[in-house]
């Protein structure tokens, strides 16, 4: 079993450059499916999930590989299948977005119901209604989805909420469809313009990513391209919270500050110093951490949910009460437990969590029970006295490009084994 040690009470310093975005590279490699050409997607991060994807394209009959530096060239010319076996399907919640893309590409799909973190149920109920309006028929039996559309067709679309994954789906079903579609209450999320930036580069006309209605134009025809994926925004601010907690100065480079500015006025509330410098981003802490007031999760540009388990674990020794509030997913608690293993003091009642600061956590056997949750246990480790055993790894490796290494090269005391 694989397992990191940190000895914690190591000020961090240095400078770092981040991975590419987890959560931007995925629906674009679904994407690379529509043009049954070849694909070059730069600043891929080497992750689980990013193996995960490659894998689903090479058992539909693409041609798919990660090439060194980050590159992963797709060749969709020869997709032969338009089924995702169960086991690819159980291994992240994004395998998801292959419906639409297989859908448009191959008029049919078959998939189980995706897995990913367990954050509670997460339906994809508005998926399946999105291409449901645009003509497809789809049978859901057994765990199993069986999909068929000939055709697809342009319409508007008004989503109940602005679900990230639903709005690429539908941005992917949509891009060659007859006619246009319209998708209001759409998401904003910055990988949903990173989307909308690779179908165009293929020869797609999408609009309005970024604001609350997408509007994408059917082409009949999308050809090749090249992309570089959208730093990791996420991973941006876990190394942030990482600098918060153990106390230093960190720089981390290649970040688009617009996309962190909620997780730095938070961190920034708690007393860090943080300055931009392009597209850098350092933070500086010396003294004690301040509460953080309410920390209320939103669908982008509020807080992201993503960043709520890290910016716990830092707010876990702040001077004070810091409340937070997760209105995205049911539960996304798991790390609280652990937390608490480490001595810290959180209640939990349904969506709320009330963290009262201690002087002090110590470190102890933890077991990441989710991908951010994971990293939040290594955030708390590094201000904590003594040594922490982080378990639970595979959820880490899904989204974290070489987690321990990174953190290693700020100064932290972090082995893995
Ligand atoms: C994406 O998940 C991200 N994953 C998540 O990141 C992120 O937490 C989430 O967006 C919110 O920002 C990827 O991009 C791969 P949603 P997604 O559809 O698309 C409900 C991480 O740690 N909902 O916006 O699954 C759903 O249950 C991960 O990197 C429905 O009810 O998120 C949830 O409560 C975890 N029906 C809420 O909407 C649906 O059909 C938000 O989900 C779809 C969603």
């Amino acid at each position: 079993m694989s397992a990191i040690t940190i000895t914690g009470g190591k000020p961090l310093h240095g400078s770092v450059r981040v991975q590419g975005s987890k959560n931007s590279v995925l629906p674009i490699l679904a994407a690379t499916i529509l043009c049954g050409g070849p694909c070059e997607i730069h600043n891929c991060p080497g992750l689980l999930d990013v193996d995960t994807s490659v894998r689903i394209l090479r058992h539909l009959g693409c041609e798919a590989a990660r090439a060194p530096a980050g590159t992963v060239a797709a060749d969709t010319a020869g997709m032969g299948r338009f089924d995702i076996p169960e086991s690819l399907m159980r291994e992240m919640r994004s395998s998801v977005v292959f419906l639409g893309a297989i859908l448009s590409r191959a008029g049919e799909a078959v998939m189980s119901q995706p897995g990913g973190c367990d954050l509670g149920p997460r339906p994809i109920d508005l998926h399946i209604a999105a291409l449901r309006q645009m003509g497809a028929e789809i049978r859901e039996e057994g765990g199993f989805l069986y999909c068929k559309a000939p055709k697809l067709t342009g319409c508007d679309i008004h989503l109940s909420f602005p679900s990230v994954g639903a709005t690429e789906n539908i941005m992917l079903a949509a891009a060659r469809a007859d006619g246009t579609t319209r998708v209001f209450n759409a998401a904003k999320e910055p990988e949903i313009e990173d989307l909308q930036a690779f179908l165009n580069a293929m020869g797609g006309r999408v609009t309005g990513a970024g604001s609350s209605t997408v509007i994408i134009e059917g082409v009949g025809q999308l050809s090749g391209a090249g992309h570089a994926v959208i730093p990791d925004r996420i991973a941006a601010a876990t190394l942030l919270t990482a600098a918060a907690s153990a106390g230093g100065d960190v720089e981390v480079t290649g970040t688009r500050p617009e996309d962190l500015a909620t997780v730095m006025s938070v961190l920034e509330k708690a007393g860090c110093g943080i300055t931009q410098n392009g597209d850098a981003v350092r933070l500086r802490r010396d003294g004690a951490l301040r509460p953080m007031g309410r920390v209320r999760t939103m669908p982008h540009p509020g807080f992201p949910t993503d960043a709520q388990a890290p910016v716990m674990a830092a707010a876990c020794r702040a001077e004070g009460v810091t409340m937070f509030s997760e209105r995205i997913f049911e539960s996304r608690y798991g790390h609280v437990g652990e937390l608490l293993r480490m001595g810290a003091d959180i209640q939990v009642d349904g969506h709320v969590a009330v963290v009262r600061g201690v002087p002090k956590l110590y470190g102890a056997g933890v077991c990441a029970t989710d991908l951010r949750g994971g990293a939040a246990l290594a955030v708390a480790a590094l201000g904590a006295e003594g040594e922490t055993e982080l378990t639970g790894l595979q959820h880490i490796d899904r989204g974290y490009e070489r987690f321990a290494e990174v953190l290693a090269s700020l100064g932290a005391e972090i082995k893995r084994r």
